[in-house]
């Protein structure tokens, strides 16, 4: 046997886990909340696997302080949660106390257990009363959301000291107005690229208000960010394709953030394809705009899982599709689409079809960290980052067990790739595998389970895989390969 030299994590670095309100809290109807897009959109038929919905999904709501006491026993650092707007705002405007104080409850329930809130303000749960009034679509969206930035730090800005404004804009605009693939589950080229703009504009009010609040607050956004790779690098119509993905994946949200433009090649090809939906939001991005959009930002939260392999030219073999699990059409959330195809490149994948590429996160760090975040003075976190798997529990003797070895693997794997990256010189400061527990996969449902914690629906029970107890040891020794 062989022993690996353990690769040793910077001292600053911290190892957390990832959640979502609506994934894990449930009590949907409890203490004041009221719908979010997602309990709407759960009820269109056809629109959410085995029509699941956020009713209880984990009942976090009320078991939040054991889940708390199990993030302690697993050694993990920090927490990364999102704060539900309709618990807080349930129409969107008048503060609602007792959701507030569900979340100064949580609070001092991490900080009892020395682990450091990682607050994210927007997960996708917009408040339904909004979306009855054009959801992110609308410009007063921003507004509303810059004030409920500030609810949020009149009632916790005492304790919480870390901010993450939006969660993955890209799918609450793109594929949420433009695939349908996501609540509220339009079709519509002229609606994603304005709810973009807006929530970008909500972002950057959000970080301008909280600053001017509080210079000791660290401020930033996730996004969902991708290695597009061109079949061949010397064929021009995959490397556009390879162009197009990057531009309306990566580039139309870090360029307003670092540069305070958007990509015009991109503004470009959309016009070719909606010539109305770009004179609708040349409208919408007013003077001042931009400016507010790129307001410094201390953190910028990477969430990773896999990249894309793409052509100019339909595959022979064309991989497995993965992404509209339900019975609705989706669409594509790519405004410019025609002419990109996916290709195979013999990856293994998880049972999302998504592949498993650590070597893409390594890429993907320095590229984000050398054109974008250094320049900036922004620091970098992998704020997402993880799989699903079909997770087996045995009983042995009287322990319940999850032996999920791919988990293992694929934690393992992304961890070093990290490594490789800090090691190149990007400052990456921090992990937060997604997620902590099983929950609500979105239009998924309950099927997917992406935790290393298994979730038993029926009982409530919670089960530490494989997975746990190895990242347990890993942030123990803050080392891999021991
Ligand atoms: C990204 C999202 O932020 C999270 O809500 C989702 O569950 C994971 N990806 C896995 O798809």
């Amino acid at each position: 046997m062989t022993t690996a030299i353990p690769r040793a994590f910077p001292q600053d670095f911290l190892f957390g886990a990832a959640t979502a309100a609506f994934q894990i809290e449930g009590a949907a109807h409890e203490d004041g909340r009221r719908d979010s897009i997602w309990d709407a959109f759960c009820r269109v038929p056809g629109a959410v696997i085995n029509a699941d919905n956020g009713d209880v999904a984990c009942d976090h709501y009320h078991r939040y302080g054991a889940d708390v006491a199990l993030m302690k026993e697993l050694g993990l650092q920090t927490y990364r949660f999102s704060t539900s707007w309709s618990r807080v705002r349930p129409d969107g405007g008048a503060v609602n106390l007792k959701g507030v104080d569900f979340y100064k409850r949580l609070v001092d329930e991490l900080l009892g257990a020395d682990i450091l809130p990682w607050l994210t303000l927007y997960h996708w749960d917009l408040p339904q009363a909004l979306q009855e009034k054009g959801g992110w679509a609308n410009r007063d969206t921003a507004d509303l959301f810059t004030e409920y930035a500030l609810t949020m730090h009149d009632a916790l800005g005492d304790r919480v000291n870390v901010w993450t404004t939006l969660n993955e804009p890209w799918c609450s605009s793109f594929l949420s107005y433009t695939a349908g693939l996501h609540a509220p589950g339009h079709y519509s080229v002229e609606e994603g690229v304005l709810a973009a703009h807006h929530l970008l504009l909500g972002h950057g009010q959000a970080v301008r208000e909280l600053r001017a609040r509080d210079e000791s607050l660290r401020l930033g956004i996730t996004l969902n960010l991708t290695v597009a790779e061109p079949v061949d690098e010397s064929d021009p119509a995959d490397v556009d394709a390879a162009r197009r993905i990057d531009g309306q994946f990566n580039r139309w949200f870090l360029d307003p953030i670092f540069r305070a433009q958007y990509p015009v090649d991109i503004v470009e090809d959309i016009r070719e394809v909606d010539a109305g939906a770009i004179a609708a939001w040349e409208a919408a991005v007013r003077p001042g705009d931009l400016e507010a959009i790129a307001t410094p930002i201390d953190t910028l939260g990477v969430n990773y899982y896999h990249g894309e392999y793409v052509g100019g030219h339909e595959p022979v073999n064309p991989p497995i599709g993965g992404d509209a699990p339900t019975d609705r059409p989706g669409r594509s959330p790519f405004p410019s689409h025609e002419g990109i195809y996916w290709h195979e490149r013999g990856l293994p994948r998880t049972p999302m079809h998504w592949e498993v590429q650590p070597e893409g996160l390594t890429t993907l760090l320095e590229r984000v960290w050398d054109e974008y975040a250094q320049p900036a003075g922004t620091v970098l976190y992998v704020t997402e980052n993880g799989a699903a798997y079909d997770d087996e529990l045995v009983v042995e003797g009287d322990v319940k067990r999850v032996h999920d070895a791919d988990r293992v693997e694929f934690l393992r794997g992304h961890l070093g790739a990290i490594l490789d990256a800090a090691e190149a010189g990007v400052d990456v400061r921090g992990y937060f595998y997604w997620s902590l527990l099983d929950n609500f996969e979105w239009a998924w449902g309950y099927e997917k389970r992406f935790g290393i914690v298994r979730v038993d629906y029926d009982t409530q029970e919670r089960t530490p895989k494989d997975s746990a107890l190895e990242y347990s040891r890993i942030i123990g020794a803050r080392a891999i390969d021991l």
